[in-house]
């Protein structure tokens, strides 16, 4: 088989940014994506129904003619959201709304502590019908624990608000996939590219590789192995959720990096090649947009990509220095052997 047809993938976690870096990302989501989550952690967040069309907007703006994308927005869950402002953003096509516990990653300055003092801000979002995205790491935790002392938040969430549809981001655990798996079928799990090759070893094992950092970081090979069994698994609980997250080469090359690997451009290329890797082609599609439609409620699409088996090596970096809105993607200068036709 040299060629692959397969529909658009829902992306069901993506940074996309803003103003220049936005401009910058967006093709690369739009080349592969019928529908793609978008993170409110921008600056300032999108907390506000307000900021929430205002982000679409800018969004919507730069998609070429013709272009079927959607962006499925979100807002951020901040101890300061009301339930009256759950409805306004309901009403102006709000799909989800992302809880940061305070300062576990980028632009998650004054997230949440207390987790129960929003229970009438779930219950607002459980009547309207939206989903619960969580950033499944506790603060001040040791960094390797914090999404396993995350998930005592998880279930307690999932057990009071039995008809609120709850993802857990990102999971890095193969505690978090046993959780998720356990809890019943209003809570979901979405998987990285980057999680699904890296483990820490890949970050700090031999010389440090900004560029592998990320929130939560990857942990150990059984979990990473945890992770792609789940992944390969056919249990539609667990789906693409990139968290392809850009910053510039400059704000990851230096002495306080931020966190983020950008997988956009090597997103469906990447998973196939896994998916082949491991015999379990035939479950490509589900776990790229079927899954995630189904728990989402999307409408189904038919758009298609094609993916053609021809090697390229990934660029070291997109944009030019100069720009300022350099980024080094996901393994980068490496040999794929699919690309998008
Ligand atoms: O590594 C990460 N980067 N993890 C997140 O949760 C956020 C993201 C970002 O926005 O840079
Ligand atoms: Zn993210």
């Amino acid at each position: 088989m040299d060629r692959l047809e397969i529909k658009r993938a829902n992306d069901m976690h993506v940074h996309l940014r803003q103003d220049d870096m936005l401009a910058q990302v967006l093709p690369h989501t739009i080349a592969q994506c019928a529908h793609a989550l978008v993170m409110p952690n921008i600056t300032p967040a999108v907390l506000t129904a307000d900021d929430l069309v205002a982000y679409r907007q800018s969004i919507l703006a730069l998609l070429p003619d013709g272009s079927t994308f959607k962006p499925l927005m979100t807002f951020k869950v901040a101890p300061t959201t009301s339930p009256a402002e759950i409805s306004k953003l309901k009403a102006q096509g709000a799909v989800a709304g992302k809880l940061y516990p305070e300062g576990v990653t980028t632009n998650s300055e004054g997230g949440v502590t207390d987790f129960k003092a929003l229970y009438p801000v779930y219950e607002a979002m459980q009547e309207a019908g939206l989903v619960l995205c969580l950033h499944g790491e506790m603060p001040g935790v040791f960094s390797l624990d914090r999404e396993s002392k995350f998930l005592a938040v998880l279930r307690d969430i999932a057990s009071r608000f039995a008809d609120l549809r709850i993802v857990l981001e990102h999971a890095t655990t193969a505690e978090a996939i046993d959780c998720v798996s356990e809890l019943p079928a209003n809570v979901a799990c979405t998987l990285t590219v980057h999680h699904l090759y890296l483990t820490l070893d890949d970050v700090i094992g031999d010389r440090l590789n900004p560029h592998a950092f990320c929130k939560p970081v990857a942990k150990r090979p059984e979990d990473r192995d945890a992770l792609v069994a789940a992944a390969l698994s056919g249990n539609g609980k667990f789906f693409l959720g990139s968290d392809s997250a850009p910053h510039t080469v400059a704000n990851k090359e230096c002495a306080c990096g931020a966190a983020g690997v950008y997988t956009a451009p090597v997103l469906m290329p990447a998973l196939l090649e896994l998916f082949e890797k491991h015999c379990k082609l035939e479950l490509l599609e589900a776990f790229t947009s079927g899954f995630a439609a189904k728990f989402y409620g999307l409408p189904e699409h038919k758009e298609t990509i094609v993916l053609v088996q021809k090697s390229w090596t990934v660029p070291e970096q997109y944009g030019d220095d100069k720009s300022g809105f350099s980024v080094k993607p996901f393994l980068a200068g490496k040999t794929l052997r699919w690309q998008v036709g």
